[in-house]
């Protein structure tokens, strides 16, 4: 038994569909969640940016006192875990593998698709661990870069909306594929509409998730002790007031505290000249 919460962290709100799951399947586990509100998107960062930002989270979690760190961003968990896991001495997981894991078992025999940040598609993640599952597969993987902001927006009922989806499932071959992969935080929040157009089974990588961090604590016996009612507390990096109420309300996640941190004396000050060169 294990009584220290569970650090979760993402670029900014949508992580919360993975705490959503959390919550439901572990409910008696106290989590800490960082929102990088002051530096989402990740997205559309370098890797090296990305990997800078997830080992100072990381970093602050575990000086915080967490006994397990769940890197609930697609585009960290694609292009950081492995960084991270080597920098601290507490178990780190993330979201790539139990959602190619999900989708494997929900396919056939066709492809199998892939949506998400510009990223993690440029990392290779996905398909990478979902030929590690099953080597033949071929996976179709298309950058949506446009769908956070609709979700943040609150535009998710939008007939625009669709209209986006069908933009970018129309020149693709993503109507080929047997299932499809959610690879950002934000799009089970829009897992409706996108089954809507797509037409095919999406897989659910916050359960999948979720299962997968129960069965690392089970092996390591280091579940919260099961009389305990799980708190969740919300640690920001910027205010973010408006997309937190919109995501939170959207999934009925129940809060206990907010705050806004400062990661700023974790933060090395030089410009990298990765960003100099996408700039
Ligand atoms: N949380 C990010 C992800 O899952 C999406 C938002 C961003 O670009 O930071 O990839």
């Amino acid at each position: 038994m294990n009584s220290l919460p569970i650090g979760v962290f993402d670029s900014g709100i949508g992580g919360l569909t993975v705490v959503n799951a959390i919550q439901k399947h572990l409910p008696n586990e106290d989590l800490v969640y960082v929102g990088d509100t002051a530096r989402v998107p990740y997205g559309s960062r370098s890797p090296g940016t990305v990997i800078d930002y997830a080992t100072q989270i990381a970093t602050y979690l575990e000086d915080t006192g967490v006994k397990e760190i769940l890197i609930a961003c697609n585009t960290a968990s694609a292009v950081a875990l492995e960084v991270v896991a080597a920098q601290t001495s507490l178990p780190v997981s993330g979201v790539i593998v139990p959602g190619a894991e999900a989708a494997v078992e929900l396919n056939e025999s066709g492809p199998i698709g892939v949506i998400a940040t510009r990223a993690t598609i440029t990392s290779g993640a996905y398909q990478n661990a979902i030929q590690q599952i099953q080597p033949c597969t071929e996976v179709i993987s298309v950058a949506t870069p446009l769908l956070v902001p609709l979700i943040e927006e609150d535009c998710m009922d939008e007939p625009f909306t669709l209209e986006v989806l069908q933009h970018y499932v129309r020149p693709s071959r993503l109507s080929e594929c047997d299932s499809l992969i959610l690879g950002c935080t934000h799009y089970p929040l829009l897992a409706e509409q996108i089954s809507r157009v797509f037409g095919k089974p999406v897989a659910d990588t916050p359960t999948a998730t979720a299962l997968a961090l129960a069965k690392n604590l089970d092996q390591r016996n280091a579940r919260n002790e099961p009389a305990r009612e799980g708190s969740l507390s919300i640690l920001l990096t910027d205010d973010a007031d408006r997309s937190l109420g919109i995501v939170s309300r959207r999934l009925g996640v129940s809060i206990t505290e907010t705050k806004t941190i400062d990661l700023s004396e974790l933060i090395a000050p030089e410009i990298r000249s990765s960003d100099l060169s996408s700039a």
